[in-house]
């Protein structure tokens, strides 16, 4: 089962280049791992196997850098002793739990509340009173690859958080934020709404008492958790929400290689309205010609304008 808070070090997971990590001791620590399986001059049965992953479980893989699809697989494969592509597709059959930890391996779906808080303080700063000030009845915030909704809950929170330190609590009911993920485990605990310990080792102490209640499982506010609804959407696949004010969309693009990046970005600007903004993750940025699409507002945090 997902579980929000997920102990794994975020990000070091969250390298589009990444090694195929696992939770884990560092590198240096772990003891040298069993030889990988002799697949890698196997695109066939690579192939095969992502057509399968699409076909059952509706995860469409060719937008994903490969070199980092196929690191994650042979992590896959080595633990559990299949030696070739088939053979694992094979075991996959019989095992609805290794498809789940597949998925898993593939998502990357680690997150924290307010992960990177610097760059919050800053949407606090700059993006929220922007969008508060706007006339539009409605604000839509888009937290795109929200994993188990982290993310969402804590740009409601900002937004709520300024319009009741500016005697607006009254008008919270415009802030409409949507959460959406590819994998539906992420999602029911984004459901869920409540999250272990680990989840706030960025969370200031104010959001924290204010925002949320009892523990061990702390569970976010009821007033917080009404601003924000979730849905399964496929970034690559299918069709972005249009009228956003803001779209967050962090440490998500890292995983996906160069023209569905710039693809997505074409998304992002006919999914924003006029001025509406994009935030990305810290190691994240617009390439190619896309970038003319967007301008750079904090460069740092990774806030941009559509223009
Ligand atoms: C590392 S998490 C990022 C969570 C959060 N945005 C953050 O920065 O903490 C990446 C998320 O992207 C999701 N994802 C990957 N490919 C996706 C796709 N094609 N469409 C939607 N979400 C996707 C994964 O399921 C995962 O939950």
């Amino acid at each position: 089962m997902r579980m929000p808070g997920d102990s794994r070090n975020v990000d070091d997971l969250d390298r589009g280049d990444d090694a195929g990590h696992e939770p884990g001791p560092r590198v240096s620590e772990r003891p040298r791992p069993p030889a990988v399986p002799e697949v890698s001059n196997d695109a066939p049965g690579f192939a095969a196997l992502l057509a399968k992953i699409a076909h059952d479980r509706e995860f469409v893989c060719h937008s994903y850098k490969e070199k980092c699809l196929r690191r994650r697989i042979a992590v896959r494969l080595r633990a559990r002793g299949a030696a070739t592509y088939a053979e694992y597709a094979r075991l996959l059959d019989g095992d609805p739990r290794e498809y789940e930890t597949l998925l898993d391996t593939l998502t990357i779906n680690v997150t924290k509340l307010f992960r990177n808080w610097d760059t919050f303080a800053a949407v606090s700063r700059t993006v929220v009173p922007a969008l508060w000030a706007s006339p539009s009845h409605s604000l839509h915030i888009w937290s795109a690859g929200c994993a188990s909704g982290e993310e969402a809950y804590s740009l409601a929170m900002l937004f709520h958080a300024h319009a009741t330190e500016h005697g607006e609590g009254h008008r919270v009911g415009r802030i409409c934020v949507l959460g959406t993920d590819i994998d539906r485990e992420s999602l029911v605990a984004a459901n869920r709404a409540t999250y272990p310990e680990s989840a706030f080792a960025d969370t200031p102490a104010a959001f924290r008492s204010r925002y949320f209640a009892g523990g061990p499982l702390a569970a976010v506010d009821p007033g917080i958790r009404a601003l924000v609804r979730f849905a399964r959407h496929d970034l690559m696949r299918d069709p972005a929400p249009p009228g956003q004010h803001l779209i967050a969309c962090r440490n998500v693009i890292i995983y996906f290689d160069r023209a569905a990046q710039e693809e997505l970005f074409t998304r992002f600007h006919a999914a924003l309205v006029p001025g509406g903004f994009l935030v990305l993750g810290k190691v994240e940025t617009i390439l190619g010609p896309t970038r003319g699409l967007f301008a750079p507002v904090d460069a740092r945090e990774r806030i941009f304008r559509r223009t």
